[in-house]
């Protein structure tokens, strides 16, 4: 097992790596302070593994609340299901809310916990790829609104992260391409030697081998704990940590929540900010073309919908929270393995990205 900390006083805590973690009650109960547990899940994920969660939990009043699986219930009426259970079955300010699952479940029950009785303890046991390397680090937490992709939330870190890797054995390839997106997202923002052992590696990573798998959620949640340890709240350097994402939610929203994967949004976005970064001449095209070759290797879209035009893009793009002042930011590559975040945007080179990445 690997062990990792997100540093950020006295609300750090520990992420854990590792196969087999799940049913290994010494890494759980140090972390759990009262005697009430709340385990959110889902029902895909439920029948799968909450059975050897619940086992492990002897000693303790454990309640469950298994929500329905998808995107497209990550918002304020599901939100309720969890302060459902939690009320009828009187849980107070010392219960510890146990996220199973990928991101949607992590990042709900994550704002639950934030707003249940002013606040009350969360712990983040990921199941998808992506919740492993992303989501569940970082303490971001929220629901969508019609008008706007985790428009809804709040900070609120976890006490610890629970990364089974052995969980990655029932996920459905496109998820587990999903995930690898993220990772790439780690090479290209911060890590240019990560970026090319990803090139290397992609066969054995899209074959799920156990090694690669855990030395790429090893490095994507060292290289994302130490973004938020410098700036929790996202007032600066966290918003690298976005890149490719305005173009993504921008595509997430036009195309309906779930119809594209965060993820699969996430890669053709990252596409978009490549091309915007190498037509103002700041990555060669040859960067340019391996990016999307890596992509491609997992299996992601490289094109946003052919649909969608300039007009659609530039207005879910208006609503993203980096804009400042009514005016775009975005997310771009200084070179490869480093991101710089800007509002120095030239509008026709944004329009001849648009146009050549659909
Ligand atoms: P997800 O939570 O929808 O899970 C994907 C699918 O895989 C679901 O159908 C789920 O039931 C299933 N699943 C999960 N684990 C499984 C397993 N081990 N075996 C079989 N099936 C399994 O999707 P996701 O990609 O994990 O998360 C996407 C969400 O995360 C989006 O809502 C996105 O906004 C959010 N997100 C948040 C942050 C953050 O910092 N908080 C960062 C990135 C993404
Ligand atoms: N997923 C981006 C962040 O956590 O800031």
């Amino acid at each position: 097992m690997r062990q990792l900390n997100v540093d950020l006083g006295d609300r750090s805590y520990p992420i854990y790596i590792g196969e087999k973690l799940l049913a290994n009650k010494q890494i759980l109960v140090p972390h759990i302070r009262g005697r009430q547990l709340c385990i959110v899940t889902n029902d895909t994920i439920a029948p799968l593994y909450l059975p050897l969660l619940q086992e492990m939990l002897t000693g303790y009043q454990v309640d469950t609340v298994v929500l329905p699986d998808g995107e497209s219930h990550k918002n304020l009426d599901t939100l309720n299901l969890i302060f459902d259970g939690l009320l009828s079955a009187r849980h107070n300010r010392t219960t510890t809310l146990v996220a199973l699952g990928g991101g949607v479940v992590g990042d709900m029950t994550g704002f639950a916990a934030a707003c249940y009785q002013r606040g009350v303890d969360f712990i983040q046991i990921p199941t998808t790829l992506l919740s492993m390397v992303d989501s569940s680090v970082g303490g971001k937490t929220g629901v969508n609104h019609a008008l706007g992709k985790n428009m809804i939330g709040a900070f609120y870190q976890p006490r610890c992260v629970i990364a089974d890797t052995a969980l990655l054995e029932t996920l459905p390839p496109r998820e587990l391409s999903a995930g690898i997106a993220e990772i790439v997202k780690y090479g290209l923002i911060a890590d240019y030697a990560f970026f090319e052992w990803l090139e290397a590696k992609m066969p054995a990573l899209m074959a799920r081998d156990k090694a690669a798998l855990a030395y790429a959620v090893e490095r994507s949640c060292q290289i994302k704990a130490e973004v938020v340890a410098q700036d929790e709240r996202e007032d600066g350097i966290r918003a690298i940590l976005n890149l490719g994402h305005t173009f993504g939610h921008a595509i997430e929203t036009a195309q309906g929540y779930g119809n594209w994967l965060h993820g699969e949004a996430v890669a053709a976005g990252m596409v978009m900010a490549a091309d915007l970064s190498w037509r103002r001449g700041d990555i060669s095209r040859t960067e340019l073309d391996r990016t999307i070759a890596l992509l491609l290797q997992a299996k992601l879209p490289v094109k946003a919908p052919a649909d969608m035009t300039d007009e659609t893009f530039l207005t879910l793009m208006g609503v993203d929270k980096k804009v400042l002042d009514g005016r775009l930011r975005l997310v771009l590559l200084e070179s490869m393995g480093k991101a710089t975040v800007t509002s120095d945007i030239d509008d026709e080179l944004l329009k001849q990205t648009f146009a050549a990445c659909r």
